[in-house]
């Protein structure tokens, strides 16, 4: 008789078959960088995450080292927002600054961490959109040039990898011809390409202050019921030169991670975004479920259905409770 239990009898028999393996190596942390001085301030929807000044980054960047996670992705939040979000593409804004200190960090500790930067105008427009406006549409083609003009800042800050995040049309392309022309042909772009537009990312808002003013980001960000038209996002920025593609967000979105799986033959990034996160640390200081198994069968969850990387913002504790095993 078949009995699929014999190889579940004991937990070194399971490790030996175990078809997902996990670690933190594939893990990437999402970091908030604040403008100002002196700052580790919590994110009341987040437990456990702040917004941090580039003069207190050290403490994160040791963090995600004695971790052993893969890399950080950093988020900006100036101090002044405008019409055009210049914070996002001015050569010192907060993001450039966080990079250079970060590689400072890293060269004194003689380590390596990849450091990967968010592409995206909301948390730098005074309107909250990830695009500037002409007559409150978000206009595509005049936003382009100012995501360039960003990557551009941030490759030269001495980022490893820039991720547009906008979903503007075009927007790999464009990355790909402003890196290669300034010489940046080695810079890769990981592509946020299915994103959809999600109530997930509320949490994020608030820890970014990047909410839409007016409106809402469903003109450029995927309609959550299509499924196919994900595939076409994921295809299109293959096609412009992506690098690593993504699926946002995760959870509920396994299926599109399956799909891209088994039709793109380039590294695929899940990102577990900050509403999975909000959920799970509020169900679990309740004391209504496990934290820790309840993020690992999650993280799990991701690498089964054909991730090779993860953004989490549970990946220092994932990866503390990991070696602590
Ligand atoms: C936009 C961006 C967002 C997130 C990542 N990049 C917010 C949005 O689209 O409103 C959300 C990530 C999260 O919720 O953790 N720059």
């Amino acid at each position: 008789m078949q009995r699929l239990r014999r190889l579940r009898r004991s937990a070194t028999l399971r490790d030996l078959v175990a078809e997902t393996r996990a670690d933190a190596s594939a893990l990437i942390y999402p970091v908030f960088v604040a403008d100002g001085t002196d700052i580790k301030q919590p994110v009341p929807s987040m437990p456990g995450v702040y917004r941090y000044s580039v003069d207190r980054l050290n403490e994160v960047v040791d963090a995600m080292l004695d971790a052993g996670i893969g890399g950080t992705m950093l988020f900006g939040i100036p101090a002044h927002k405008d019409k055009t979000g210049s914070g996002a593409y001015a050569e010192d804004g907060v993001v450039p600054r966080a990079i250079r200190a970060i590689r400072s960090r890293l060269r004194d500790r003689k380590r390596e961490l990849v450091i990967i930067a968010d592409v995206c105008l909301c948390e730098y427009t005074s309107h909250g959109h990830c695009g500037v406006l002409s007559d409150g549409e978000v206009e595509n083609d005049l936003s382009l040039p100012l995501h360039a003009r960003a990557a551009l800042a941030y490759a030269r800050a001495g980022a490893d990898m820039v991720a547009p995040s906008s979903m503007m049309d075009g927007v790999v392309a464009c990355i790909r011809k402003a890196l290669d022309e300034a010489g940046f042909t080695g810079t890769p772009i990981m592509a946020c390409s299915a994103k959809f537009a999600s109530a997930f990312y509320g949490p994020f808002r608030d820890a970014a202050d990047s909410a839409p003013q007016s409106g809402d980001r469903k003109g450029y960000q995927m309609d959550v019921r299509n499924g196919r038209e994900a595939l076409r996002e994921l295809a299109a920025d293959e096609a412009e030169g992506a690098d690593i593609l993504m699926v946002k967000p995760g959870l509920a979105f396994l299926d599109i991670v399956r799909r891209a799986r088994e039709r793109t033959g380039l590294p695929l990034a899940v990102y577990n975004v900050s509403g999975e996160y909000a959920m799970v640390k509020a169900a679990a200081q309740a004391g209504w479920l496990d934290e820790r198994r309840t993020v690992d069968e999650i993280m799990t969850a991701f690498f089964r259905a054909g991730a090779d990387m993860v953004i989490t913002y549970h990946a220092l504790d994932w990866a503390a409770w990991r070696k602590a095993q």
